[in-house]
């Protein structure tokens, strides 16, 4: 069947999971980028090209909870050297600012070409004429182009979730003229914020030579393409829905209850990954604790780390460094009953994360680089009485628009310290003042103010490009 919306993301939603038992089930798929577009697919009866985790092949399409999912399958070595290799291996730790080292190998380099290949040629068999793609992330930079050769009629959106290097980073990158060429196959390449889509624009000009005007590219053929910020939300009326249901209500009390009722409850939730900071953060909160500035009585500190690409190396060590710290904080600033940390290594369905954000009084969001960070507008989104903190790394795409957060510089101990501390002791009206402004922000830029913007350019875009093509 022919659609009119696709939407492309090297992710489903669902994610196949093989349990202890030998049986497979779905689950939920982790991260920001699910829970952006899966409204939008309900929005526009889209259907959703995506890889359903695991190595099986033969998957149909199917529906999943009223949305039109086509498995795309991977082998064992395309899973390896496409998704763990140069998508997390290369991509993810250089567009997120060098924190961790990126590798560069052919091999990966080959397999990523030939994966993006497969999606172009899927989304090219789904397409109704003159219909919409929609391409996501990091994983697919080439599908634009590859796409466009395909299907000259479509048209062709692109959106990366996560940051945009600096020229002088992206620059390593031993195939950047075939990324940024790939990119440039869309009408619209969308971003977090305006400083990556001006990155984007100046390598455009320095390495490919195109002429460019503004967030313009001008290609020799006629065709332009518009890069520009379309900073991602959340469906904010949502979470608040839920934050006030009384499941959750009670959720949250029960939880407060467990942690045995302390003045105040820190909060960290993230993906397991080392551009989150999550080490560095509970440095912080445990020094805060030998110095005497906090007790174990009146603070905890709950982590959630939600498993997440657990097979690359890099990903392996950071879980042992943080259960190595966490294991020390405990057993060295704990009492019986009352830990400093209480560490928790899973993922939770999100009525689970409105109860913990409806009883955390400090949200720490510390990222070394993040595009967004979703979790900090849920945060938001999720305290009806306008009050708790919010302590934001001002490397979250996020600090752009939730200025009255507690920004910090994750690289700063002190810094950190001094603002976690802060905002605990903050005072009600304080905290009102603050939270009542980021509550406005995120209630007037939800996801489907951001989905409609980018669609609405889409269109026009789109238009620009089939003026060109007729004679
Ligand atoms: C981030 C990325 C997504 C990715 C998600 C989860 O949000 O922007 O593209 O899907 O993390 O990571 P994973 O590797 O499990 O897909």
């Amino acid at each position: 069947m022919a659609h009119d919306l696709v939407i492309v993301a090297n992710r489903l939603p669902v994610d196949r999971v093989k349990g202890p038992d030998g049986k497979t089930t779905w689950r939920r798929s982790p991260g920001g980028l699910v829970s952006a577009i899966e409204p939008v697919m309900r929005a526009h009866d889209g259907v959703w090209v995506g890889w359903p985790g695991g190595t099986e092949q033969r998957l149909k399409p199917f529906k999943d909870d009223g949305l039109a999912l086509v498995p795309l399958s991977m082998t064992a070595e395309e899973i390896e050297e496409h998704y763990e290799g140069f998508s997390n291996g290369t991509l993810w730790p250089l567009y997120h600012d060098v924190v961790a080292k990126p590798e560069f190998h052919r091999e990966w380099w080959d397999t990523y070409v030939k994966v993006n290949r497969r999606f172009a040629e899927k989304a090219a068999d789904l397409a109704a004429k003159g219909a919409t793609v929609w391409v996501h992330d990091y994983q697919l930079q080439l599908v634009p182009q590859m796409l466009r050769e395909l299907r000259p009629d479509l048209r062709i959106g692109f959106y990366l979730h996560i940051p945009f290097p600096p020229a002088e980073l992206f620059q390593q990158l031993p195939w950047r003229r075939q990324i940024l060429e790939g990119l440039l196959g869309a009408d619209l390449v969308g971003f977090q914020l305006p400083g990556a889509a001006q990155n984007f624009i100046r390598l455009v000009r320095q390495r490919v030579g195109h002429k460019t005007h503004r967030d313009l590219v001008y290609l020799p053929d006629g065709r332009t393409v518009r890069a520009a910020a379309f900073p991602i939300s959340i469906d904010a009326a949502g979470f608040q829905e839920m934050a006030e249901s009384e499941a959750v209500t009670e959720r949250a009390a029960a939880i407060r209850e467990a942690l045995g009722n302390p003045k105040k409850i820190f909060l960290g939730i993230d993906r397991l990954d080392y551009t989150k900071g999550i080490y560095a953060r509970l440095r912080a909160f445990g020094e805060l604790i030998s110095d005497g500035r906090l007790t174990v009585d009146d603070a905890v500190f709950v982590q959630v780390a939600v498993p997440s690409r657990e097979r690359v190396e890099h990903y392996r060590n950071l879980r042992d460094d943080i259960e190595r710290l966490v294991g020390r904080l405990n057993g060295d600033l704990g009492r019986i009953g009352r830990p400093a940390i209480s560490y928790l290594h899973t993922s939770y369905p999100r009525e689970e994360m409105a109860a913990l954000y409806r009883a955390a009084d400090v949200m720490v969001v510390t990222p070394y680089r993040d595009g967004m960070n979703l979790v900090a507008k849920e945060y938001v989104a999720c305290r009806i009485h306008e009050d708790g903190a919010l302590v934001l790394s001002e490397f979250a795409g996020a600090a752009d628009e939730l200025r009255q957060a507690w920004l910090v510089n994750p690289y700063d101990m002190n810094g950190m310290k001094a603002a976690l501390l802060e905002a605990y002791e903050a005072e009600p009206k304080e905290l009102a003042r603050r939270m009542k402004a980021m509550r406005k922000q995120i209630a007037q830029h939800d996801v489907k103010a951001w989905a409609d913007s980018f669609m609405t350019e889409l269109e026009d875009e789109g238009n620009n490009h089939r003026k060109t093509l007729r004679p």
